[in-house]
């Protein structure tokens, strides 16, 4: 049987087992999938084990998903850029490490029908998952891009750094008053503190949607913003988390599982 985890300080809460083995069960896949608990100091060192034990995959979470990309033999073009990865697939030297976060995004945007071409988009927070939305965001050609952030800096750092793959307005939360977007991504942890960054009213534009990468209780804080906002849609990022897993199992095995029932029985609790 071919062995894949997930990786991650903590990792037991995570809902990429039961998800990886349904897609295993939907593709007649002979494959095992567990949760990995893997302190950052002890990393490095489980990556070697791991290769020498030949497992085949792993999908990387909090906190490995910036340090994992030092100790990969190899690096995608979308890890590289997004400075993170959330997949690594074996190769005979070493890892290959690679970023399937952004894909997930804009797969389900597609299923929510969300549409970002042509629209005002705004990514709320600056960190890791941000950074690994912006370029497949920019790909689908918004109208605006604004990444927004508690300080200047970090916004205007990453604006400089994906310079070549398009234009982002860098600014803080606080700088967006008076701005309308159609659509607000919340790429930040605020809500796993019950909280969301503190923002202007009336951001949303007529007709306009909100999306959480976050899901659980910590989209609750997003949701009653965006609701309280008149948002026309508002979706968390559970159908993010499965589409990213879908493609890290297309990346292992070489085939795309269905994704729409395994949202559904994730979403029920089953
Ligand atoms: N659905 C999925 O598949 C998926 C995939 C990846 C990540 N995520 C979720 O995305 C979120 C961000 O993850 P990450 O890896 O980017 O985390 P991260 O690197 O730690 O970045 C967190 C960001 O949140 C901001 N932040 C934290 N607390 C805040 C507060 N109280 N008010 C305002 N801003 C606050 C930080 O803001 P500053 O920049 O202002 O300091 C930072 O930019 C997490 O909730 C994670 O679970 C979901």
């Amino acid at each position: 049987m071919d062995r894949y985890a997930v990786l991650g300080w903590p990792a037991a809460h995570s809902k990429s087992p039961p998800m990886q083995r349904r897609f295993a069960e939907q593709t007649g896949q002979r494959m095992t999938y567990e949760a990995i608990e893997i302190r950052p100091e002890a990393l490095a060192d489980a990556l070697k084990r791991f290769h020498a034990e030949g497992w085949k995959g792993f999908n990387i979470t909090l906190p490995h998903k910036l340090a994992v990309v030092a100790l990969c033999e190899r690096v995608s073009a979308r890890a590289c850029i997004a400075g993170a990865a959330n997949c690594l697939l074996r190769t005979e030297a070493g890892w290959s490490g690679d970023n399937t976060d952004g894909e997930g995004l804009i797969r389900d945007l597609h299923n929510q029908g969300m549409p970002v071409r042509g629209r005002r988009v705004l990514v709320l927070g600056a960190g890791g998952a941000a950074r690994g939305v912006l370029k497949p965001l920019l790909d689908e050609k918004p109208a605006e891009l604004t990444l927004s952030s508690r300080n200047p800096w970090k916004p205007e750092e990453i604006a400089q750094q994906f310079k070549p793959y398009g234009a982002i307005r860098p600014c803080t939360h606080l700088a967006l008053k008076g701005d309308r977007y159609d659509l607000i991504v919340n790429a930040t942890s605020a809500g796993h503190s019950g909280q969301i960054p503190r923002l202007p009213g009336q951001l949303v534009a007529e007709g306009g949607a909100c999306y959480d990468l976050s899901y659980g209780t910590a989209f609750e804080p997003f949701r009653a913003w965006a609701q309280e906002q008149h948002a026309e849609k508002i979706a968390d990022g559970l159908g993010m988390l499965v589409e990213q897993g879908a493609a890290s199992f297309e990346l292992w095995r070489g085939m795309r599982p269905q994704t729409a029932d395994v949202i559904r029985r994730l979403r029920a609790g089953a």
